[in-house]
């Protein structure tokens, strides 16, 4: 039996009729930009996040660059956020010719570390700081009470990168909604995912709310008024039908994934490789499933990685490389050994196949793969 990384054929077969309805309704109505559906869906959104306003866009990406500029921040500014992501998280920073500055992760949550960015913050807190962008990777929420404590304390701006996270909580609080903005990603296999890209920004604040609706649409303020110079950013209605039928399943999808991840992790236990942990207070969402091996680094890691493949597991790895380690940062001259634990993270960390319509017997495979995998392989000598 083979067991993927993600199965989205599984899940449409779960809510098909109601996403071909969803779709007929579109091309039947052929309102195919912005509209009732996407307004219908943003409520909905906003609702779920327990935030006042959720503005649809086309990518998680854009949610954080047009976050990022309806803050106002832009050339000549700084943002502090994590090495240990996937690119587009410094990259919208970029795209608004605003400089990230990386701060290391905690070990255990893989997360911006609080306690690292107070003990430098001398060295990366400057007149030009703006913001900190935290990320909730792979699902987990970030430790938000410091950072938004760090931030009051120096007058910064906190935007909450909630791509991989949407439905996790901190202490009681939807990721994305701690922030002055939250930014959702709906690529398809994201936990809430599309048929396409699409994202959301959700925010409690008016102003922000504003300036955001205008930028998405070419800064339109009527049909051929521009308030503003804006992008193509919009999400569309194709995007929002379908979303908008996957939202109310995305608790009990959630769950599912956080019952495979408690069942690995017991099957885990005894084994060489680091489990995940979940923060105290949160509810972590397992958008990925990520151990990490105990003995041996980037070699012995892509090593088992191989061998599950062959045994037809879906093993994959977020991420390979720290974004300062990017061909596309090396501008930033920040060569290796600058952040040593999202370094050693990227060496060993490991993504196991989870999403929510996994079977007992395909989370078997896995378990019994990986623990052959152990033995048969000189990579880490306990087996499971
Ligand atoms: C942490 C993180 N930030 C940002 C993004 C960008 O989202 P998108 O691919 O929708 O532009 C992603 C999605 O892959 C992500 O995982």
């Amino acid at each position: 039996m083979a067991v993927p990384l993600v199965d989205l054929k599984a899940q449409y077969q779960t809510i098909k009729s109601d996403i071909d309805a969803a779709v007929a309704r579109i091309f039947a109505q052929t309102s195919f930009i912005l509209g009732a559906e996407v307004q219908a869906f943003e409520e909905a959104m906003a609702d779920y996040c327990n935030v006042d306003h959720a503005i649809g866009v086309s990518s998680g990406t854009a949610a954080l660059q047009l976050g990022l500029m309806a803050c106002d921040i832009g050339p000549g500014d700084e943002v502090i956020t994590t090495p240990l992501t996937f690119i587009a998280t410094a990259a919208a920073i970029s795209h608004v010719g605003a400089r990230p500055v990386f701060c290391d992760v905690d070990p255990q949550t893989y997360n911006l570390d609080p306690a690292a960015i107070e003990a430098a913050i001398t060295a990366i807190i400057s007149p030009r700081t703006r913001a900190i962008l935290p990320v909730h990777l792979y699902g987990q929420p970030v430790d938000m009470d410091p950072i938004l404590d760090i931030a009051a304390r120096h007058g910064l701006r906190v935007i909450e990168d909630a791509c991989q996270a949407i439905g996790a909580t901190c202490q009681g609080h939807k990721a994305g909604s701690m922030g002055d903005l939250g930014c959702f990603s709906f690529y398809p296999s994201k936990n809430l995912g599309g048929a396409g890209d699409g994202g959301m920004v959700v925010t409690n604040d008016p102003d922000l709310a504003a300036r955001i609706r205008l930028y998405r649409d070419h800064g339109r303020t009527d049909h051929y008024g521009h308030g503003c110079v804006g992008f193509t950013y919009r999400l569309d209605a194709l995007q929002a039908a379908v979303l908008g039928v996957k939202l109310p399943h995305i608790d009990a999808w959630n769950d599912a994934r956080r019952a495979h991840a408690s069942t690995y992790n017991a099957a885990l236990a005894a084994c060489d490789v680091i489990t995940p942990v979940e923060m105290e207070g949160c509810r972590h969402v397992y958008h990925c499933y990520v151990v990490r091996i105990a003995n041996g680094g980037a070699e012995a890691r892509d090593a088992l990685m191989q061998a599950l493949r062959a045994q037809g597991i879906g093993a994959s790895i977020h991420y390979p490389q720290t974004v300062h380690r990017q061909p596309a940062y090396a501008g930033l001259g920040l060569g290796p050994g600058s952040f040593p634990v999202a370094e050693a993270c990227a060496e060993t960390v490991l993504s196991l196949p989870i999403y929510p319509e996994m079977t007992a017997d395909q989370r078997e495979e896995v378990v019994d793969a990986l623990n052959h995998c152990l033995q048969t392989h000189d990579i880490a000598p306990a087996a499971c």
